[in-house]
């Protein structure tokens, strides 16, 4: 790999190369809580996104993404604000960068394999592995959160996303055989392991593209702050849904507008299935963890209504299938992809069979991709 993107750095800019790697990121339960200064348990998965990059003397930025068939080039001294993923890069350096903007030219190449749209982060990606090229190339010193914190204030200002920390953070804290148990009030985080050789972790891809930036992601969470508004009132120690108890909730019902109850509840519910979840995974409890997985799919449906009929569909299918422990949407919602635990041995059967049902349904293979648990971001090649 790094050969292979040493090559097509020297073929458009003809010079060596600093090369940062950051992969994408699965969650196996916990969704929307990490906003609601909740729990997540995400892991790296074994995709990535890689930034090539080197200093130029023209005072320009060059960016190219061969695999989008795209290049853009900045003047240092007149950016200009651009839609798509070179939003992203420029966010960072006006993040990240003491004078918010490059002290000199850079040349960089954008390469990578995290399907894009998919639920699986690749934006988080794509923030955290430059962040991490900036950190190193301009010695800034910055930890993995600081990195992680400045990606996700990226995304809230940048791309418009107001997001919560879990994908930057899972990018860039990942190790791996491990999921992170991360408190995403207090930024500590514990890592679980996921030793379970019998196991694989296959994505169906519901090739549905989200596009959380068309403000129902920024609505449920307006919705939560609702919830809190309201809530507050009665205990004013609660500053998120993090703090609700599931009693106050239930006494104050009548004062909360309908949606807006229904997504406290799945909160409230999703943050317990995490904290019941790590504890099965402990107990090498699978299959208590798959039942949590279902009943997650089943709130993010009914209840935070961010699922769609082809993952609803899909979840529902794959319950039927042998071998199957638990299924899920997974990430911002709207589509994506869902995560599935499999036994190994229905591996195959179990992707040909999904795989059939949904063409028939939809018209449309399902890509489905076996996930490892990796290590998080890191710097694949320093500048020579
Ligand atoms: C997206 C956001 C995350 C998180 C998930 C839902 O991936 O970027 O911060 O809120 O959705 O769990």
């Amino acid at each position: 790999m790094i050969m292979d993107i040493e090559r097509q750095f020297q073929q458009y800019f003809g010079k060596d190369c600093l090369i940062a790697s950051a992969p994408g990121r699965v969650n196996l339960i916990g969704e929307h809580t990490d906003y609601n200064q909740g729990f997540v348990l995400p892991g790296a998965i074994d995709r990535h996104i890689y930034i090539a990059m080197a200093p130029n003397q023209y005072k320009k930025l060059n960016l190219v993404a061969p695999g989008f068939g795209e290049s853009f080039s900045f003047e240092l001294d007149h950016m200009r604000p651009v839609k798509g993923w070179p939003t992203y890069l420029l966010g960072m350096i006006y993040m990240i960068m003491p004078e918010k903007h490059l002290p000199e030219g850079m040349d960089i190449l954008i390469s990578g394999n995290v399907p894009i749209g998919a639920g699986m982060s690749s934006s988080a990606a794509l923030c955290s592995a430059f962040g991490l090229a900036l950190n190193e190339f301009f010695q800034l010193g910055l930890s993995g959160m600081q990195i992680a914190l400045l990606a996700q204030k990226t995304e809230h200002r940048f791309a418009g996303l107001q997001c919560g920390i879990m994908d930057p953070f899972a990018s860039l804290h990942g190790k791996a055989g491990h999921l992170m148990k991360l408190d995403c009030r207090s930024l500590e985080y514990e890592y679980i392991p996921f030793d379970f050789p019998d196991i694989r972790i296959i994505l169906v891809n519901s090739m549905v593209s989200h596009s959380l930036a068309s403000s129902e992601y920024n609505l449920r969470r307006q919705q939560c702050e609702e919830g809190v508004a309201v809530l507050k009132k009665y205990e004013p120690a609660m500053h998120s849904l993090r703090d609700l108890q599931p009693r106050l909730l239930e006494e104050h019902k009548a004062e909360l507008d309908e949606t807006v109850y229904k997504r406290c509840h799945f909160i409230v519910e999703e943050n317990q299935r995490l904290l019941d979840g790590c504890e099965d995974l402990k107990n090498n409890d699978l299959d208590a963890f798959g039942k949590l997985m279902y009943a997650s799919h089943a709130g993010l449906s009914k209840e935070y209504e961010v699922s769609c009929i082809e993952s609803d569909f899909l979840v529902n299918e794959i319950n039927k299938l042998n071998g199957v422990k638990g299924a899920r949407q997974m990430g911002g919602g709207f589509g994506g992809c869902i995560i599935t635990l499999v036994d190994h041995h229905a591996e195959e059967s179990f992707i040909l069979d999904i795989q059939k049902k949904y063409e028939l349904q939809f018209g449309k293979i399902p890509d489905c991709y076996v996930m490892n648990i990796n290590e998080g971001a890191y710097i694949l090649k320093p500048l020579a």
